[in-house]
């Protein structure tokens, strides 16, 4: 039986607000390459929302990632390894007139895996069809957003991870088989059917790859390892969305922000905007290294890019807890945040910059913690680099 559910109601768009703050409808919204869908962000909401380095997108990111955001692989700057290996695979399915085999993507907010998501359909020249784990609440949601696929059509499904455990199982025949079990009628009557959808993508994304089942990890036919950016390619994102946004700035600016960013071109974006506002108003428009610093020192952000929850964060272990090691409950409850907060997107940054440990007793202040805070470390605090505290 060929796939009879309802056919796509919502229009083709040229613009790029899906991917942007205003964010994902609770069902599903669809577009083709830059195309538009409106309603629920799928990725989280920042927790902290006046945060500026908080990798979350936020409402006011829409107009400029609608105007800065990469559509193709060739306009996508970083993760080389990956983008060359994505075009050998977009190329084979087009030959082979088959859709991309299933993607997950994985990695800390702000890093791009949205934006690869849309672009492997633009690449594709399909429909990308976007929720998330959470939005979709049961099996005939689900099913509901299968049945609207039509051939080689990407689904895209952040947050993969928050599936339920019903959900993720009415999943596996889809992605395996292009197959969905429907149940009819319910009691001694009922009796289940199969229905055939049309071949289909999965681009599944995470933050926390951990949390995913190997049985749904199994089936993805790619995974996409994000990292965080160095400074070099922030650089060149910078310069392209200042290009983009007609905003100028030299060398030395584009640096400064760059260096600032910790890693993530959400951040690098949002702080060239907040420091172009700065040179603008007290400058002559032009963006250089010592507006941009004084524009982040103003915004509370160090030469290393930590702003006060990051701080914050590392104080209160070196001062409540004299450095560690705290529990992560302990240190949410401190914080007065959610645990996953603390983990999805605080911690990823700070334990790749080495300013934190993580061990099997709990959180650490390492070495470097203790110089950036200016606060001088105990004699006899051993094993707080990095290095000695992995487990
Ligand atoms: N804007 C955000 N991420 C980007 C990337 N990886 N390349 C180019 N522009 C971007």
């Amino acid at each position: 039986m060929g796939a009879t559910g309802p056919r796509r109601e919502q229009a083709r768009h040229d613009t790029f607000d899906a991917v942007a703050g205003s964010g994902f409808p609770t069902a599903m919204s669809t577009t083709k390459g830059r195309g538009k869908a409106k309603g629920r962000d799928a990725e989280q909401e920042s927790p902290s929302p006046d945060r500026l380095v908080a990798p979350a997108i936020r409402e006011d990111d829409a107009k400029f990632d609608r105007l800065c955001r990469p559509g193709t692989l060739d306009e996508y700057i970083g993760q080389e390894k990956h983008k060359s290996n994505l075009r050998v695979f977009v190329e084979a399915a087009r030959r082979r007139g088959e859709p991309l085999d299933h993607v997950l993507l994985c990695g800390p907010p702000g890093l791009g895996k949205t934006t690869l998501a849309f672009i492997l359909a633009n690449e594709m020249g399909v429909q990308v069809h976007s929720t998330s784990g959470p939005a979709i609440e049961h099996k005939g949601a689900l099913a509901g957003q299968l049945t609207r696929l039509e051939d080689r059509d990407v689904l895209f499904i952040d947050e993969i991870h928050r599936l339920t455990a019903t959900v993720e199982e009415t999943l596996y025949p889809a992605i395996e088989s292009f197959q969905l079990d429907v149940m009819m009628g319910d009691g001694p009557h009922a009796s289940s059917i199969q229905l055939d959808l049309r071949p289909f993508t999965l681009v599944g994304a995470t933050t926390r790859t951990g949390l995913l089942t190997s049985p749904l990890l199994s089936r993805f036919g790619y995974v996409v390892r994000l990292d965080f950016y160095p400074v070099e390619e922030l650089l060149q994102i910078v310069r392209r969305s200042a290009t983009l946004m007609h905003i100028e700035i030299d060398q030395g600016g584009a640096t400064a922000i760059a260096q600032r960013s910790r890693g993530t071109p959400r951040v690098a974006n949002r702080l060239l905007r907040r420091v172009s506002d700065f040179a603008l108003v007290l400058g002559d428009g032009k963006v250089n290294a010592q507006i941009a610093r004084e524009a982040c020192e103003r915004l509370g952000i160090d030469d290393g890019g930590l702003d006060e929850m990051d701080r914050r964060l590392l104080t209160i272990i070196v001062e409540a807890y004299e450095g560690g090691p705290v529990g992560l409950d302990t240190l949410a409850a401190a914080m007065a945040e959610p645990r996953d907060t603390i983990e999805d997107v605080y911690e990823p940054f700070l334990l790749q910059q080495g300013y934190l440990g993580r061990t099997p007793r709990g959180r650490i202040a390492t070495r470097k913690a203790y110089e950036h805070l200016g606060i001088r470390r105990p004699e006899g605090k051993g094993g707080t680099t990095p290095q000695e505290t992995l487990f």
